[in-house]
């Protein structure tokens, strides 16, 4: 059951006669902000009123003069320039609250119509070392994953890697020139690896070469013309003086340019074995973009490289996966489109969507400059032909309603081409979401990299997650008024899911689409929204139980004992009630911090009702069983709003 819902479909009821998108109006209705103007709020009087012509305040009187909800609520209440003012009946709250005792699902309602939706998530570049980067899209992805099927639709979660990118052509430049036999023996992801990074170091040398001259050019007319603006300059002229201020930025990015480049030029001419392998290798980025190309088309030897490389990579991501517990249905990476992209586009020229453009197939976009390349003028398919052969195999053979793409927002230019291109291909029924996230940044506001400059390797990440966890989770242990409780063994197991629930929790309580800074101590404070928080709540009301000895399931023969008397029962009883339209909100926006702040919110309404309302030591007997009941709906609504964020809880810690 969802109240709010119950209550736009009444009010949708009643404003269908004063427009004809009853729902947009309702969907003003919102939770109240503020407890003294009630539960929830009606904001739709206003635009309405605007929309008819009509006195505001007018239109909120005949809106609840009309409406039927005298079973929910009290009597609804028009303030301010026409606010309605929603109050639940304490008799209609304790009737929805006791309806979840012995509900599972938590008055989380399947929907209606299920839709099959694909959740496109995770997609590392295999062969390169999955790094920090790579948390967002998994984490949001299971998060997202989670939550739509626990609503009832029909997922299915793709991880779409990017097995087949120009990354290859380099590993099998390096595989082929230096490899070193012993350590690909031991581990052949490290060592495909150290090739990928030294074939990037070497090809960024020599272009380092050619890019740095050019650099001191620009960098000397830059101060040229500062010089220039400079004496010319009459020190009132405000345009002169932003001039200036402009150039002075612009010498001020080159000379950082310049010497960013001159430190990845001296790495190398300061190491004889690099150097010489440069020496050695001048062209060696056409080389790999070489290896790259035979792979593409079917040169054996590259190919046999391929096949022998793929299954270690995945192997490596598959233990990542395990230990964060993430699972997909599907794993179709980009080489098994690979055999569709020729009728693709051919299929888009006969179409007349793609046309040859100074060589290359491009579908041109309205409103955008750059055209979709589906075919580059080497005759190479891109990884837009790539994901247009995707949308086609997921609507034409899986049948998906929906693809919800869960990708860096940096490629949000890619997918509205992709999404304006695939319209015009045909495909107008399904829908397309870039679920886009934003940056993991170091504490220096720069993309979160160790200190030499390296991106940050996940599992040595998820390591130092639980180690510092372990440390929190022993001083607490430690600092317990009767001694010390877990055991080695325990603390070892609460370790594991505090650090990855940090970590998940850390990344799913931002706004999406903002940057955030990586921050141990926030991510596992005991304080404030985080998952140490959470869990810590979520235990604590479990040693509640335990200490006033309730049989859960016993007492949940109880329904109905629920009772509201103290407001800070009540207000427990509303967030209770309320966790449906957290999830339903979450799966609306795709977003999950919908859900953490929702449970942040009720765990902090949980302490104060523990604050002013004695639950082992209530006045009667049934006001203990009313309170015990409250406490056991608390915790299963915390566990299992945190489970749909893929992070597990502990009864005790
Ligand atoms: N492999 C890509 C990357 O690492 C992400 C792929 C996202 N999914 C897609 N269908 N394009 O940037």
């Amino acid at each position: 059951m969802n109240v709010l819902k119950q209550l736009r479909e009444q009010f949708e009821h009643i404003l269908a006669s004063y427009t004809d998108e009853p729902s947009t109006y309702a969907a003003m209705i919102k939770p109240a902000g503020d407890p003294r103007f009630g539960d929830y709020q009606a904001n739709c009087a206003m635009p309405l009123a605007e929309k008819v012509g009509k006195d505001r305040r007018e239109i909120a009187g005949e809106l609840v003069a009309a409406l039927d909800v005298a079973e929910l609520c009290e009597k609804p209440e028009v303030a301010g320039p026409g606010f309605i003012n929603l109050k639940l009946r304490d008799d209609a709250l304790e009737a929805a609250v006791n309806s979840l005792v012995n509900d599972e699902r938590l008055g989380v309602d399947q929907v209606a119509q299920p839709r099959k939706i694909i959740v496109d998530f995770s997609a590392p570049n295999v062969a390169k070392p999955m790094h920090v980067g790579h948390l967002r899209s998994t984490v949001i992805g299971d998060a997202l994953y989670r939550i739509l099927g626990f609503l009832g639709h029909d997922v299915s979660g793709d991880n779409h890697i990017g097995d087949w990118g120009t990354q290859f052509g380099m590993i099998i430049f390096g595989y082929k020139h230096f490899l070193d036999e012993a350590a690909f023996a031991e581990e052949p992801v490290t060592e495909l690896s150290r090739l990928y990074r030294l074939v990037n170091q070497l090809s960024d040398y020599h272009a380092s070469l050619l890019e740095l001259p050019k650099l001191r050019d620009t960098l000397a007319e830059r101060k040229q013309d500062l010089a220039n603006a400079e004496q010319a300059a009459d020190p009132q002229d405000k345009k002169a003086k932003k001039a200036i201020k402009q150039l002075s930025g612009q010498v001020a990015g080159l000379n950082e340019k310049i010497a960013a480049e001159e430190q990845k030029q001296a790495v190398v001419d300061n190491d004889p074995s690099l150097k010489a392998l440069a020496d050695a290798h001048p062209d060696i980025a056409v080389q790999a973009r070489q290896e790259t190309a035979k792979l593409h088309v079917g040169d054996a030897e590259n190919r046999r490289l391929w096949e022998q490389f793929i299954p270690v990579c995945l192997e490596a991501l598959q233990k990542i996966y395990d230990r964060l517990e993430i699972k997909f249905d599907k794993s179709l990476g980009e080489s098994y489109y690979q055999p569709m992209l020729a009728d693709v586009v051919a299929d888009l020229e006969a179409k007349g969507i793609a046309r040859e453009s100074e060589a290359a197939v491009c579908v041109f976009v309205e409103g955008f400059d750059a055209p979709f390349i589906v075919q580059k003028t080497d005759g190479a398919y891109t990884y837009a032909t790539t994901d247009l052969a995707t949308v086609k195999y997921r609507v034409d053979e899986l049948g998906a309603d929906a693809i919800i793409y869960v990708v860096d927002a940096r490629q949000g230019g890619h997918f509205q081409l992709l999404f304006e291109s695939v319209r015009q291909w045909g495909y107008t029924d399904v829908e397309l979401q870039h679920v886009s996230f934003g940056t993991i940044m170091g504490k220096n506001k720069r993309p979160y990299k160790t200190r030499s400059g390296d991106t940050v390797g996940l599992e040595s990440l998820l390591d130092e997650a639980v180690a510092q966890a372990h440390r929190i989770v022993s001083e607490n242990d430690d600092a317990k008024p009767g001694g010390a409780e877990l055991d080695g063994a325990d603390r070892q197991r609460i370790a594991e899911i505090v650090g990855l629930g940090g970590i998940k929790y850390a990344d799913l309580h931002h706004n999406r689409e903002s940057d955030y800074v990586f921050d141990w101590e926030k991510m596992l404070a005991t304080n404030g929204d985080t998952a140490t928080y959470m869990q810590y709540a979520y235990a604590r009301v479990c040693g509640i139980l335990r200490k006033a000895d309730a049989d859960r399931e016993a007492l949940r023969q109880s329904a109905g004992a629920i009772r509201i008397g103290h407001n800070a029962e009540r207000q427990l009883a509303l967030a209770l009630i309320r966790f449906p339209e957290a999830l339903e909100q979450a799966a609306a926006e795709y977003r999950p911090n919908f859900l953490t702040e929702y449970l942040f919110k009720t765990a902090g309404v949980f302490s104060t009702f523990y604050e002013h309302c004695p639950v082992a030591k209530a006045e009667t007997d049934e006001l203990r069983t009313s309170r015990l009941l409250l406490c056991d709906l608390t915790a299963r609504t915390i566990a299992q709003g945190l489970s749909l964020l893929g992070i597990h809880t502990s009864e005790q810690m």
